[in-house]
């Protein structure tokens, strides 16, 4: 298993370099004069470690597309790729307001350093600057793909916040509210990489059918690590959804085993949010016992089953190479640990 990890990491290490080289180099150039607060607070919150799924996901999608006469100049993909960066940074940077996050890729959150005025300015000087970017780069069709993704993360968020006070939540609940904040974005990743690739029809829908599936199962796996995870690999606070009182996918499915003692007991430790996470380990117990952890880490294995399945169209001998690092890159989402 270990083994996908070393190999994933030597094949897309040059790009996340180039990826975090454009950053740098686009940020020196549009924030020239700015508050130099405005600039300690991008540069605290973008360069520390995330994954950068996003961005590479459209440099990726680009290449399989593939049709260099049709496509983007790999500046102009880097640019599209390092626009997703920014609204991911731009959605981190409010989401820890929004769920009272104190850490986040290992440091204080960008809302626990700066505080809430900066954490909300520096998502929004990141939101506008990657729609600039995208509508620029690739033109109104792209900026449309792009601002349906990042309206359906906004409505999503929304959906989590009623779910959250439904007791009697659904999986296709929790599903809805995933495709809205995360699967959408991630899928939307894909397909703007296979439109400035150049992609046939066939290959786009295929892209983006990849990309919500990956996207999905993410989340799914995010939601484990909420609890199953370690801190100092994750980054990010254990506990957290369940402090929030989130109904996620390893409290649905337990409380689907559960009879009804139970289930009432488990809901009234995750409603006492003013507990401040005090009854995590009963609740992880409880969820444990009722199969919620392995029964979501079933779904999401179903998940990405469902990803790979679309790639089979790209048949190009050119295409096996990526097509692999696209299969690795979605087995990588159910084992990792960050
Ligand atoms: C975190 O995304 C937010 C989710 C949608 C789960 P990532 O896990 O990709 O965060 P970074 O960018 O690597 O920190
Ligand atoms: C991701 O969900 C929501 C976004 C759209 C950013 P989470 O709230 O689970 O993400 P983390 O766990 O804080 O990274
Ligand atoms: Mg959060
Ligand atoms: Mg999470």
């Amino acid at each position: 298993m270990s083994n996908i990890k070393e190999e994933l990491i030597q094949e897309i290490a040059p790009d996340v370099a180039r990826i975090d080289q454009a950053m740098r180099d686009d940020l020196e150039v549009t924030t020239l004069g700015y508050d130099p607060l405005l600039m300690e607070v991008l540069h605290y919150g973008i360069f520390n470690g995330g994954k950068r799924l996003r961005p590479l996901l459209v440099l990726l999608a680009a290449r399989l597309a593939g049709s260099v006469e049709k496509g983007k100049t790999e500046e102009e993909l880097l640019q599209l790729a390092i626009a997703f960066e920014y609204l991911h940074g731009a959605t981190l940077y409010h989401d820890d307001v929004i769920d009272q996050a104190d850490l986040r890729r290992g440091k204080p959150s960008v809302v626990k350093q700066f505080g809430e005025i900066a954490a909300i300015l520096g998502g929004d000087f990141l939101h506008s600057r990657s729609m600039y970017i995208i509508g620029s780069v690739a033109g109104s069709k792209a900026l449309d793909i792009f601002c349906k993704a990042t309206n359906a993360m906004v409505d999503g968020e929304f959906l989590q916040l009623r779910n959250a006070r439904n007791y009697n939540l659904s999986e296709s609940d929790y599903f809805a509210a995933v495709r809205g904040k995360t699967a959408l974005l991630i899928a939307a990743t894909c397909e703007i990489g296979a439109i400035a690739g150049g992609a046939s029809d066939a290959g786009r829908q295929a892209l983006t059918a990849y990309g919500l599936a990956l996207g999905t199962a993410f989340q799914v796996v995010d939601d484990l690590l909420d609890y199953q995870g370690d801190a100092a690999i994750t980054g990010k606070a254990v506990g957290n959804d369940f402090k929030e009182g989130k109904m996620t996918l390893p409290v649905i499915l337990a409380l689907h085993n559960a009879g009804e003692q139970e289930s009432v007991r488990l809901l009234s430790l995750l409603r006492d949010t003013a507990s401040e996470g005090e009854g995590f380990e009963e609740a992880y117990a409880l969820i444990e016992k009722y199969d919620g952890f392995s029964a979501s880490r079933k779904k999401a294995e179903s998940i990405v089953r469902e990803a790979l399945s679309g790639l089979d169209m790209f048949t190009d001998e050119d295409a096996l190479t990526l097509r692999t690092v696209l299969q690795t890159l979605a087995e990588y989402v159910l084992i990792r640990k960050k």
